[in-house]
C-alpha cells in the first residue's frame, strides 16, 4: 500500500512574492492587482527567497509531502514560448530540498498566474492559450518528471472561471455567461491535451486535475429539488469531474448551456481528445458543501464575501431557472460566510469514489481566520478543531474502503488569499507581515505533527451518520 501523504498546500502567486525576479514575467494578478490599486502578492510570504527554511519547518512539522503550483510566468518567458532557465533553476531547487527532506512533491501546472501576455490576447477565451498551456505542461514535464511523480494540470477551473467571467471578482473582471463557458471548455480541454502530453511522452508517475469540490444537499426529497440538485450538481462539480474522469461534458448540461450559449467551439476533435485524455486521480479541495432549494425567483445572482466579518452573512447563489444555495441557519459559518460541514467532506469523499472510482486526495482543506501574528504563541484552537473534524472525516472514509491517498492542511505557512488580502489567514505557520516577514508556528504546527506521527490516532474519532 502506497504511503498516506500528509502535508501543506500553497499556490505560487500567493506565496512566492520575487514578482520581478529570476527573469519572472508579468502575470494577469500583478496587472490587475496593481492596476486597481488592491492588495497584491508582490512580497506575498517571500517563499521565492526563504522556500528553504519554509520546507525544513515542513518537515520538522511532520509532513511528506508539498503541494505547490509551478508559475507559468517563471517558466515561459513570451507569447513564443521561450523558456526562462532561471524559472526552471528555482523549481528544481524547491523540488530539491523536499527531496533532501524525504518530502514527496505533488505539483499543480496551473494555480490561476496566467502570463499578461496571453491575457492581452484573450486568456482563456482564446484557443492559442491551450497551446501555450500544453508547451508549458512539456517543459515542466521535461524538466521535473525524473523527481516529481504526482501532477495534476489544474486548480479548480470552476471557482477560477466563476469568479474570472461570471461574478467578476477575479482578474479579468468580466460578468458574462458565454465567456465562462468557453473559459471553462478551453481548460478542461487544455487539461486533456497536457494528460495526452504526458500519456505519449512516457513520463513516470500520475496525472490528475484539482477540483473546488462542492458536495451538493437538497432542502427535501421532493422530484422538484432532485431536479435543482441534478442541476447544481452539473454547475458546481460534474463539468469539471465528468469531464476530467469520465472524459465526458454531462449531456444534460450542454443540452440547457445550448439554449443560452454558441456552443460551435466545441469541435468535434476536442471533444475526442476530452474523451480519451481521462485522469489518473482527482484532487479535491473541500472548504464546504452547497444546501440547495429549487429557483422560485431573482435573477441570477453570484456574491462572494470578499471582506470578511465586515460582509458577514452577504454571501449569495441564484441561478436563474435552476436552483437557489440556501444556508442553513443552524449551521456554523466563517467570517467569510463559508459554512462548517465536516460531514460533507466524509459523505463527499464516498459520491466520489462510488461514482468514479478513482483514487483521491484531499488537495486542501483549511479555514480561514483573523489572527494576531505579533502573539508569542498563536493559540489557533478553531483551526484545530476544524482539522480535526475533517480529517476525521477523511479517516472515516478511508476505513470504509474509499481509496484516499491524502491530505494536505491549506496552508502550510499564512500567504495571500487573493482578494481577501493577508488578514485571511490559513497557516499552520503565522507570518509576521509587520515583523520582517518572521515565521511563527501555531499551536495547530505542533497539533498537526503529532496526528501525522500517530498516523491519525490522536484525531477524535466519531461516525457521521449518512445525509446525502
Ligand atoms: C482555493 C484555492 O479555492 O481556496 C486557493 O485553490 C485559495 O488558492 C483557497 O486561496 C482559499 O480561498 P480564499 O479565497 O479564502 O483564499
Amino acid at each position: 500500500m502506497t504511503e498516506f501523504l500528509w502535508g501543506g498546500a500553497t499556490a505560487s502567486y500567493q506565496c512566492e512574492g520575487g514578482w520581478k525576479e529570476g527573469g519572472r514575467a508579468e502575470s494577469m494578478w500583478d496587472r490587475y492587482l496593481h492596476d486597481h490599486g488592491l492588495e497584491n502578492g508582490d512580497v506575498a510570504s517571500d517563499h521565492f527567497h526563504r522556500y528553504q527554511e519554509d520546507i525544513r519547518m515542513m518537515k520538522e512539522g511532520g509532513h511528506n509531502s508539498y503541494r505547490f503550483s509551478i508559475a507559468w510566468p517563471r517558466i515561459i518567458k513570451n507569447l513564443e514560448g521561450d523558456i526562462n532557465p532561471e524559472g526552471i533553476a528555482f523549481y528544481n531547487q524547491i523540488i530539491d530540498t523536499c527531496l533532501e527532506y524525504g518530502i514527496t512533491p505533488f505539483v499543480t501546472i496551473f494555480h490561476w498566474d496566467l502570463p499578461q501576455y496571453l491575457e492581452e490576447i484573450g486568456g482563456w477565451l482564446n484557443r492559442r492559450t491551450c497551446e501555450a498551456y500544453t508547451h508549458f505542461a512539456k517543459i515542466c514535464f521535461d524538466a521535473f518528471s525524473d523527481r516529481v511523480k504526482h501532477w495534476t494540470t489544474f486548480n479548480e477551473p470552476r471557482y477560477y472561471t466563476f469568479s474570472g467571467y461570471l461574478i467578476g471578482n477575479y482578474p479579468p473582471g468580466h460578468q458574462n455567461l458565454s465567456e465562462t463557458v468557453t473559459s471553462a471548455y478551453y481548460m478542461m480541454l487544455a487539461s486533456a491535451m497536457a494528460v495526452r502530453e504526458f500519456r505519449q511522452g512516457k513520463y513516470k508517475g500520475q496525472i490528475g486535475i484539482v477540483h473546488s469540490f462542492a458536495p451538493v444537499y437538497g432542502v427535501d426529497n421532493t422530484v422538484r429539488t432532485k431536479i435543482a440538485m441534478r442541476y447544481a450538481d452539473n454547475f458546481f462539480n460534474n463539468w469539471i469531474l465528468d469531464t476530467a474522469a469520465f472524459g465526458e461534458i454531462p449531456g444534460d448540461l450542454l443540452g440547457e448551456l445550448s439554449k443560452v450559449c454558441d456552443l460551435s467551439i466545441m469541435l468535434p476533435e476536442d471533444l475526442e481528445i476530452i474523451r480519451k485524455y481521462t485522469v489518473d486521480f482527482l484532487g479535491l479541495n473541500y472548504y464546504a458543501r452547497v444546501m440547495i432549494k429549487p429557483y422560485e425567483t431573482g435573477e441570477t445572482t453570484l456574491i462572494v464575501n470578499n471582506a470578511g466579518s465586515k460582509a458577514k452573512g452577504t454571501s449569495q447563489t441564484i441561478i436563474k431557472g435552476w436552483f437557489e444555495q440556501v444556508r442553513p441557519e443552524s449551521s456554523r459559518y466563517t467570517e467569510w460566510d463559508t459554512e462548517i460541514f465536516p460531514e460533507g467532506l466524509y459523505e463527499g469523499i464516498r459520491s466520489v469514489w462510488k461514482k468514479y472510482h478513482l483514487p483521491v486526495y484531499i488537495t486542501e482543506n483549511g479555514i480561514g481566520l483573523y489572527e494576531d501574528a505579533s502573539e508569542e504563541q498563536i493559540k489557533d484552537q478553531e483551526r484545530i478543531n476544524f482539522m480535526d473534524m475533517h480529517i476525521n472525516a477523511v479517516l472515516n472514509a478511508r476505513e470504509e474502503g474509499c481509496d484516499v491517498r491524502g491530505y494536505y492542511a491549506w496552508s502550510p505557512f499564512d500567504l495571500y488569499s487573493w482578494k481577501n488580502g493577508t488578514e485571511k489567514r490559513y497557516g499552520l505557520v503565522a507570518i509576521d507581515y509587520e515583523n520582517g516577514l518572521a515565521r511563527k508556528p501555531k499551536e495547530s504546527y505542533y497539533w498537526f505533527r503529532d496526528v501525522i506521527q500517530s498516523q491519525g490516532k490522536t484525531i477524535n474519532r466519531k461516525k457521521y451518520e449518512e445525509v446525502l
